[in-house]
C-alpha cells in the first residue's frame, strides 16, 4: 500500500497493524527480545504498553521520567542487568525526546532502542517526522487522525528490516474487522454503541477505566488495519490537520495564562511538533473542576492509566501523575470575556 501517510516515512520499511502495541509485539519479536529478557521502560506510561511484554514473558524494568517528561538516565543506568535488551522512550503527546542523546546512551550500552511515538504520528521535529529515531518505532493512527484504528511499526534499522519477511498485516484484507467496525461507527452514531459493543463482546477502547486487563490481553488487538481506515487515510489532509492542531495548542497556551494551578507542561510550540492534546500539571482537583467547566467543547482528561505494577509500588509512581491532565485539541480556546 503507498499512500501519503506511510510516505511521511521517506524510504523506511512500515509495516501496518491494526493497533500500536501489536506492532510493538512484532517489533519486540523481530529484534530477538524473548522470555527472560528485560526491557527498560518509563514509569510513566500507559499500562497497555505492556501488554506486549506479558505475552512474551519479558520484564519491565521501570525508570523515571522528570516533570518535563525527560527519561532520567543516571536511574536507567542504575537498573542495567545482564538482561537487559532495549530501552523504551515515549515521544509523550507528539512531543520529541532528545533522541540523539537516548541513541548515544544505547548504543554505548549496546542495548535496542524503541522509539513509542504512538502519540506522534504526523508530528515533526523541524522539518523531520518524528518515529525515525528508534531501531523500531510504533506509531498510533487513530489517536491522531479521525480513523478507528491503525498503527505503523517502522523499521529503521535496515538489519531488522531485511530479516522481516512479513508483510505485517497490510497483506489482509481485513473484512470481519471492517466490517465490525462499520456496524459499530454507525451503531455510535444512532447512539446504540452500547448494545453493539455487548454483542460484539468489546470494551469501548480507552474507556475501560476499570481493572487492568488491558495490559494483560492483547489477543483482540492482534487484528490488521482495517480498510475502512486504511481507505479514509488516502482522504485524509494532513497538512490542515498539522496546522489545525498547532493552531489550537496555541490557543489553549493562551487561555492557560494567568489562570491559577494550571501549568502547561510545554509552555511553547517548537517547529513542526503537532501536539495530541495540551498537556498540564494540575496542581489541586478544584482546579481541574474549573478547568472542566470552563472548558467548552474540549475534552479534559487524566493520563495516563498507569501499570499495575506501578500503582501497586509507591516508590516507584511518579510524583506527579495524579496532575497531568490534557485538554483535547478539537475545538480551539473560547475566546477570554
Ligand atoms: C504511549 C503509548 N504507547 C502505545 C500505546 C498503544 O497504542 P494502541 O492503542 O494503538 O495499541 C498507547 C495507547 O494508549 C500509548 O499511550
Amino acid at each position: 500500500m503507498s499512500n501519503d501517510v506511510l510516505s511521511l516515512f521517506g524510504s523506511r520499511q512500515v509495516r501496518l497493524f491494526g493497533f500500536a502495541r501489536a506492532a510493538l509485539l512484532h517489533g519486540l519479536e523481530l529484534m530477538g527480545i524473548s522470555r527472560g529478557d528485560s526491557l527498560l521502560v518509563p514509569s510513566f506510561i500507559c499500562d497497555v504498553v505492556l501488554a506486549p511484554l506479558n505475552r512474551m514473558g519479558v520484564e519491565p524494568v521501570f525508570y523515571s521520567v522528570g516533570q518535563d517528561l525527560r527519561p532520567n538516565l543516571q536511574e536507567a543506568e542504575r537498573l542495567l542487568r545482564p538482561q537487559t535488551r532495549a530501552l523504551l522512550a515515549v515521544n509523550y503527546f507528539g512531543f520529541p525526546q532528545d533522541w540523539r542523546a537516548l541513541r548515544a546512551w544505547t548504543d554505548g550500552k549496546g542495548l535496542r532502542l524503541i522509539e513509542d511515538n504512538a502519540h506522534g504520528f504526523v508530528s515533526c521535529e523541524g522539518e523531520q517526522p518524528l518515529g525515525l529515531s528508534g531501531d523500531i518505532s510504533i506509531c498510533s493512527f487513530r489517536k491522531s487522525l479521525p480513523v478507528p484504528d491503525g498503527a505503523a511499526l517502522v523499521l529503521n534499522d535496515t538489519d531488522l528490516a531485511a530479516a522481516d519477511r512479513t508483510a505485517g498485516d497490510a497483506s489482509r484484507l481485513a473484512v470481519v474487522p471492517t466490517v465490525k467496525m462499520l456496524v459499530r461507527h454507525l451503531a455510535e452514531r444512532a447512539g446504540l454503541g452500547e448494545v453493539v459493543r455487548r454483542i460484539q463482546k468489546v470494551r469501548h477502547k480507552d474507556e475501560s477505566l476499570s481493572g487492568h486487563e488491558e495490559e494483560h490481553e492483547l489477543e483482540s488487538y492482534l487484528v490488521p488495519c482495517t480498510l475502512y481506515s486504511r481507505l479514509a487515510l488516502l482522504w485524509v489532509n494532513i497538512p490542515k490537520f498539522r496546522k489545525m492542531r498547532r493552531q489550537h495548542y496555541e490557543s489553549w497556551l493562551q487561555w492557560c495564562v494567568g489562570r491559577s494551578g494550571v501549568c502547561p507542561i510545554w509552555q511553547d510550540l517548537p517547529a513542526g511538533v503537532v501536539p495530541l492534546a495540551l498537556p498540564l500539571h494540575v496542581g489541586d482537583p478544584a482546579a481541574v473542576d474549573r478547568l472542566r467547566a470552563e472548558c467548552h467543547g474540549a475534552e479534559v482528561r487524566h493520563w495516563p492509566r498507569l501499570p499495575e505494577s506501578i500503582t501497586n509500588n509507591v516508590s516507584a509512581l511518579p510524583s506527579f501523575h495524579r496532575n497531568i491532565w490534557t485538554i483535547s485539541l478539537n475545538v480551539p480556546a473560547p475566546k477570554r470575556g
